[in-house]
Formats: C-alpha cells, structure tokens, sequence
C-alpha cells in the first residue's frame, strides 16, 4: 500500500478548544495531552523476547500520544503465550526497554509497560522448552492459538496453580514492575482482560477452584487484588494502571455475572490510589461497563474502543473520563495527536501486517510532514 493510498480516508475533525489537547495527571504520570495510545501486541520482539531496534523506532515515533500503553508483556516464561511478543524478567530485556523508554522520553512522551500473562491462552511451541502453561483450573481454551508459524493450533493443557504456588505468580508481577521502572518506563498496566491469566481467576466459566482463590465472588477478585496490592507496594501505586473488560468472550471466557464480578473488583482496588483504570466500552442492553465503572471506582479513568475524535471528546466533555485511547489508528498514523489537532486525514492500518511484516506496517506508516514534502516533490 502506498503512503497517498493511506491517506484521505476519514473525515473526522477536530475543534478548537476541545479537551483531548489539554494536560491530565493520572496517579504520578502527568500527561501531555488525553489521547492515549493503547496496547497493542505487534509481534515483532527479538529471538529472546527483547524489544529491538524497530521496537524502538516504532515507539518514539507514537511518543506525542499523551500516554503510550505498551503491548502485552509477559512478566515471566510461564506468562508467554504468543511468538515474538516482549518479555520484562531478563537483563537483555530490561536493556531493549531502557532503550524504548529513552526514546520516548527524548520526544517528551510516557510510556507504560502492559504486564500480560496468558496463563491457559497459550501453545508451548512459542514459548521456551522449560515453561509450563498454568491456570487457576485445569481447563483447556477451546480457541486455537497461533503458533510460530502463524497457524492456529490447539491450546495447552494448563496445570492447575496449587495453592502454595498463586503467592509466587503474584511476585513475578511485582518483580515485572520493579524491572519496568529499573528499564526507566513509567508504569505498567495489569492486563486483566483478554481470556489471560487475571481474567482467568475472574470469571466463573474458568475459575473452578474450591481454594481461597476460586469459588466465592470475593475468593475469584482475590487473585488481581493482590496482584494490584504487590504491584502498587513494589513501586508506588500511582504508577500501576490496570485494563478490564466486563463480559469480554475472547479466548473462549464466560463469566455468570460480569456486572457482580468487576463491581465487586473495583470496589475492592478503589482505596489502593491506582494512577487509573482502562476499560474497553462495549455497551450491551445487559450491561454498560463505564456506567458500572463511574459507579464503583473514584480514580483515573481512560476509555477505549471504537472511538473516533467526536465520540472521544463527547466523553471527555461530559466529564465521563480524564482521557481516551486509541489503538488501530495509532498503527497507521505515528502523528494522530497531530492529525486529530489539524482535522487532518486518517491512514487506515492494514490488518495484514499486525502481527507480521517486520518494519513494514510497523515503522514505515509516514508522518503528515513526510506526506506534504512528498506532494510537494511530486509538484
Ligand atoms: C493488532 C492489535 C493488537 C492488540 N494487542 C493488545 C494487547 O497486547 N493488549 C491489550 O490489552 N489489548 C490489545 N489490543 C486491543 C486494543 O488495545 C484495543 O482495545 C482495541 O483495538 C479497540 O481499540 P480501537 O478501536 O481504538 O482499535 C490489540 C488490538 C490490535 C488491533
């Protein structure tokens, strides 16, 4: 696809005045602007999981969003479930962050790191020899999962965690946001979404545990409120986001109550002074998950999904969230802040080279200033 071929495509406008451009501080991160960039697994990390040149050059040239929310990484070996994506446990990948986190810095941006553990959602040929795949119960995901080679196959068998195990898969995210901030990131963000291991000891159709951790709403939230307790103590909790998704089906997960289940949740982390909250919205007649947010959680909140610039500074405008976050459209235009401020055309990403591609659809998606000396050389 040429770079004239991604352009011309939206018509989406910014105004004058509109909030998305103003400054926000969400826990200790002071934000730039309210659009943040929101996590997305491109598929692209090195032969040991460390993030790499491209890695680099893709992030700081996506440094104006206010926030950058990385792709999930995993915390440990036992975490991964997908080829090529980042890990955050040894010194070659808290180098390749260091790196990231640098230059994005150099440009004024922040960045946070997504901690993703796959838990059940995964197949052993992407990760190493020695890692085992693990869950709260011994319930395989009836999704395949794409192997190295791109093919789907079907997922592990997980082992059930004992119960003595649980207090260590809590440390591993812990020591994760301690090496995150030693890397000089932000933050980190717990995925808790997605069908991956937090969502796992959330929902009902995955958690069949009769141990402290499984059975009763309040033994299912157990397992992502000590997790955020051990985040937010290893390195301050105003630096510690985490991203839901109520009644998410992805991954093949089922939850009885998904209103019950992340009310209860969210109450319980409130008191913690989180730097916030990341809810993908996607209102259904059952449930509307940023009412069920507005009514159990009192910190930083940012919205996701589906949104353009008139929904985005719709919400921000009614005072509904501190900020909002955009992901496909970040593929595509490195300088969406820039294009939402201009009223500028938007490129449309090409779904081919989401997890595949190397720098192409990756780093090579030009910036408006690359499109205007490229008219202007065409005459
Ligand atoms: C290529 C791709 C990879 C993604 N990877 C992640 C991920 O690693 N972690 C995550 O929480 N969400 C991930 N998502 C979901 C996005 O963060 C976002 O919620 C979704 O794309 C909807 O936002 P949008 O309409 O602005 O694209 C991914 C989405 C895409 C398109």
């Amino acid at each position: 696809m040429s770079a004239a071929d991604r352009t011309g495509i939206s018509s989406i406008h910014g105004g004058e005045g509109c909030q998305l451009f103003s400054p926000v501080r969400l826990g200790e991160i002071p934000l730039a602007n309210r659009i943040v960039m929101a996590p997305m697994t491109r598929s692209r990390a090195g032969v040991n999981d460390e993030p790499t040149d491209h890695m680099v050059e893709y992030y700081r040239q996506r440094a104006t969003a206010g926030l950058i929310v990385t792709e999930g990484t995993h915390p440990s070996k036992a975490g991964k479930g997908y080829f090529r994506t980042p890990g955050i446990y040894e010194p070659a990948h808290l180098a390749g962050w260091r790196r990231v986190a640098d230059a994005v810095h150099q440009e004024g941006g922040h960045i946070v790191l997504q901690l993703m553990h796959c838990g059940r959602a995964s197949v052993k040929a992407n990760k190493a020899p020695e890692a085992e795949t693990v869950a709260p119960s011994a319930i395989r995901c009836g999704v395949e999962i794409p192997g190295p080679d791109g093919k789907r196959a079907q997922a592990d068998m997980p082992r059930a965690l004992d119960t003595s195990e649980v207090a260590g898969v809590v440390e591993e995210y812990a020591r994760a946001a301690r090496n995150a901030r030693a890397a000089g990131l932000d933050g980190v963000e717990l995925h808790c979404t997605s069908g991956y291991l937090p969502m796992q000891f959330l929902s009902t159709g995955t958690n069949h545990r009769t141990d402290p951790y499984g059975g009763s709403l309040q033994n299912r939230i157990r397992f992502v409120v000590e997790t955020l307790e051990a985040m937010a103590a290893a390195i301050g909790p105003g630096r510690v986001g985490f991203r839901i998704f109520p009644g998410n089906p992805f991954n093949d997960m089922v939850d009885e109550n998904p209103a019950e289940t992340y009310g209860a949740l969210l109450r319980a982390v409130d008191g913690l002074g989180l730097a916030y909250l990341h809810l993908i919205h996607a209102p259904t007649p059952e449930l509307d998950s940023l009412k069920l947010a507005r009514a159990h959680w009192t910190g930083g909140l940012i919205v996701n999904n589906n949104l353009d610039l008139h929904r985005a500074g719709a919400l921000l405008a009614a005072g509904q969230v501190q900020a909002v976050s955009f992901a496909r459209f970040f593929i595509s235009n490195p300088d969406l802040v820039e294009r939402f401020r201009r009223g500028a055309p938007l490129a449309v990403p090409d779904r081919r080279t989401f997890y595949s591609g190397e720098q192409t659809g990756y780093i090579d998606y030009p910036q408006l200033e690359a499109l205007a000396g490229e008219h202007h050389s065409q005459g």
